[in-house]
């Protein structure tokens, strides 16, 4: 089985680099795809509130017999439950939808306008209350994350985003490494879109990998955690295997020109 990389987050607990994201699928297919990525050695899984499939993750969390600290587990409060205490009431229905005694990382899943103080008051609440291990949050660019740290007493040790080669944002990148906030991307591979990309193509053969793998290296070789999601076991064991091969610095340094601002999620600046 690969070593896998793993990051210290700022609260000096350890998150692995490369997870399994769960939008988009549901009962036995997003249980049965949970069971085969455990099998295959992700030890990472990416769920929210909103993806309706805690329940199916803990059950394939069970299922693995993998001791439960062997996995890490995000989830994230919905948009429609931020405020104070539907937060924390939420965060109680993930927990026992999910079967669980804690949750690693929770998330505000978008900046809602109007709501999102109070949410990180909540989960500054369930950190302190160790019913979480880490707290975070996603879809905040740099004129979010300005604003929550003029309120926050603890600072998010995450922030999940969307990031790819073709929507690279170097400032936030620099941001959040100054300030130890792990970066996070999702949709890594652009849910397919820009896997035909002819400069892609070229590395692929140059590698003899993959255009997911090649795109998922390129997150890894800049610390950045991924979490694509798959429901078949082959392109789990091919996304997974991104970590068996390294890019050099300059083909990362190419891939980083590719950006065109390019996004395949709502653009987080709409909640400002
Ligand atoms: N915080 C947020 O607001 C937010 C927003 C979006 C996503 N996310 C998280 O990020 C995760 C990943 O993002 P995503 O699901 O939007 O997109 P993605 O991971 O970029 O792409 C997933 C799509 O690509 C296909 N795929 C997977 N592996 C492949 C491969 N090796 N070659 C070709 N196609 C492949 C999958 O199909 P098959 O399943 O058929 O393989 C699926 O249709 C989500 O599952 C979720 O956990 C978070």
């Amino acid at each position: 089985m690969i070593n896998q990389p793993y990051t210290t987050l700022s609260n000096g607990i350890q998150m692995p680099l490369l997870g399994l994201g769960v939008y988009d699928m549901y009962n036995k297919e997003a249980e049965q795809a949970v069971v085969d990525a455990l099998e295959i050695g992700y030890r990472l899984i990416d769920t929210a509130a909103l993806y309706q499939n805690e329940k199916e993750i803990g059950k394939a969390v069970k299922a693995s017999g993998l001791p439960r600290n062997e996995i890490f587990v995000t989830t994230k409060v919905g948009n429609g439950d931020q405020g104070y205490d539907s937060t924390l009431k939420a965060f109680d229905v993930s927990l026992r939808k999910l079967d669980m005694d804690y949750v690693d990382l929770y998330l505000v899943h978008w900046p809602i306008k109007g709501k999102r103080k109070d949410t990180w008051k909540a989960l500054e609440k369930l950190y302190a209350d160790k019913t979480v291990r880490a707290i975070g949050v996603a879809n905040y660019l740099i004129p979010f994350l300005d604003e929550l740290s003029m309120y926050a007493a603890t600072v998010p040790v995450l922030n999940q985003v969307e990031l790819t080669p073709w929507l690279f944002q170097p400032e936030l990148v620099g941001y959040c490494k100054q300030r130890n906030i792990q970066l996070q991307s999702y949709s890594p591979i652009t849910r397919g879109k820009k896997l035909g990309d002819p400069r892609l193509l070229k590395l692929c053969e140059k590698y003899n990998k993959t255009p997911a793998q090649i795109v998922l290296r390129w997150n890894i070789e800049h610390n950045i955690s991924t979490i694509p999601k798959s429901s078949r076991k082959e392109r789990l064991q091919e996304n997974f295997d991104s970590l068996s091969f390294e890019l050099s610095e300059e083909d990362v340094a190419f891939m980083d020109g590719f950006n065109e601002n390019f996004r395949i999620c709502d653009d987080p600046m709409e909640m400002l």
